[in-house]
């Protein structure tokens, strides 16, 4: 789950990264109040989970609480590449001398952690990464050491900050890692990460990934989602303890297995080039002991898409035999009655796959029909969304 920056402000905050003061605002009138409560000069700054707000004309600094209210009744409601900005936040304004670039995280290819530090903060790190990558140091962490004061030492020396500038820098980067492992973040990032006049180090922008995998252990996380942006679906998945992500298509997906799943997608887009380009309309895996309930509530999850013209179930019978996932199949009909009213493709293979073929023959649901092979099953679904 990625946060907005005040979210990220206030997590840096609460494990004593050097801040300044940040007040969300949802309308003008509220933006000029925080800039009245905050006093002197601040910066209205959108709130979006995309980078580059600045390039695109949401961080403007006010001098006033009026001009406060003047930027946000501009930012608000504007589209930064594709995202509406609902709410902004007033942040009392740096004075800059310089900026830096850090960030912290999971190393996936790597199967490690990684720093990233650079003394040319500011611009994007993927522009500074391919235009001056010497200037970006990258070190790997130890997950089992972690950035204590020696890596932190490490890395500020990579980066080629000035001596006397790198005891305070390297004292940053440990709560930043701090805020990294007792957050259980995936990404902690700061850009910039700045001196100001008085010469204090100060974390101005922060971009902070939470890996969701570990919610049990972060019940006060759940307050962090933003419920007004989640898709509906989504959510009500979410609720069932669903695997699903809803996509840009018109034939929906379910299978048993993630891999299987993310095949299935494959092979549908595939099949809809011949059939007016249809697309997969969700990724959805009903895992392992796929029961009749969770073969419903999969089912009312895509029904409900009403961009989902067809369904293209794909279940490899292994511990739960295609047989169980047959009667699932035909329980779930049941249950959903009149709900459900889009064509079904089912394609099953492996343990029991003759008795669940036959459960399905004998049930002659009108709704339903059956393929022997994953690519015919896949034309089938793509041709009944496109008719
Ligand atoms: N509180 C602030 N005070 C002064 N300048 C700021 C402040 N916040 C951001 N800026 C300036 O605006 C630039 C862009 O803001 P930033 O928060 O990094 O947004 P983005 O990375 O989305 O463009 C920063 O590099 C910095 O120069
Ligand atoms: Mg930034």
């Amino acid at each position: 789950m990625d946060l907005y920056e005040y979210q990220a402000r206030d997590l840096f905050e609460a494990h004593a990264v050097p801040v300044l003061a940040g007040i969300v605002a949802y309308t003008p009138e509220e933006a000029k109040a925080a800039a009245e409560k905050i006093g002197g000069v601040v910066v209205v700054k959108a709130q979006v989970k995309v980078g580059g707000r600045g390039k695109a004309g949401g961080v403007k600094v006010a001098k006033t609480p009026d001009e406060a209210f003047e930027y946000a009744t501009n930012i608000l409601g504007m589209d930064i590449k594709g995202h509406t900005v609902n709410k902004v936040m007033i942040a009392q304004g740096a004075d800059i001398a310089e900026e830096y670039y850090f960030s912290v995280l999971l190393d996936r290819a790597n199967r490690n952690y990684l720093a990233m530090c650079s003394v040319e903060g500011g611009m994007e790190i993927e522009q500074l990464a391919v235009e001056r990558p010497d200037a970006l140091a990258k070190i790997a962490v130890d997950p089992a050491v972690g950035i204590d004061q020696a890596k932190a030492d490490e890395i500020v020396a990579a980066a080629g900050f000035a001596e006397e500038l790198r005891g305070k820098v390297a004292e940053t980067i440990v709560k930043l890692w701090d805020v990294f492992i007792k957050e259980d973040a995936t990404l902690v990032e700061v850009n910039p990460l700045v001196k100001t006049g008085a010469g204090d180090i100060v974390a101005l922008d922060g971009k902070v990934s939470i890996d969701e995998n570990a919610a049990f252990r972060h019940p006060e996380h759940a307050e962090l989602e933003d419920k007004d942006a989640a898709d509906p679906l989504e959510a009500k998945a979410k609720e069932l303890d669903l695997n699903y992500v809803k996509l840009d298509g018109q034939v929906g997906i379910i299978g048993n297995g993630a891999g299987l799943v993310m095949s299935t997608l494959d092979v549908v887009a595939y099949a809809g080039e011949n059939h007016g380009n249809v697309k997969p309309a969700n990724f959805l895996d009903i895992g392992g002991g796929a029961s009749a309930e969770v073969m419903a509530n999969g089912l009312d999850i895509i029904l409900n898409d009403a961009q989902v013209k067809s369904v293209f179930v794909n279940v490899f019978g292994g511990i739960t035999a295609c047989d169980a996932v047959a009667n699932g199949i035909v329980k779930a009909l049941e249950i959903l009655g009149e709900k459900a009213t889009k064509p079904l493709v089912v394609r099953l293979d492996g343990n029991s796959v003759e008795e669940g073929r036959r459960i399905l023959r004998d049930a002659n649901h009108p709704l339903v029909t059956l393929a022997v092979g994953m690519d015919e099953g896949a034309d089938k679904a793509a041709e009944l969304a496109n008719a």
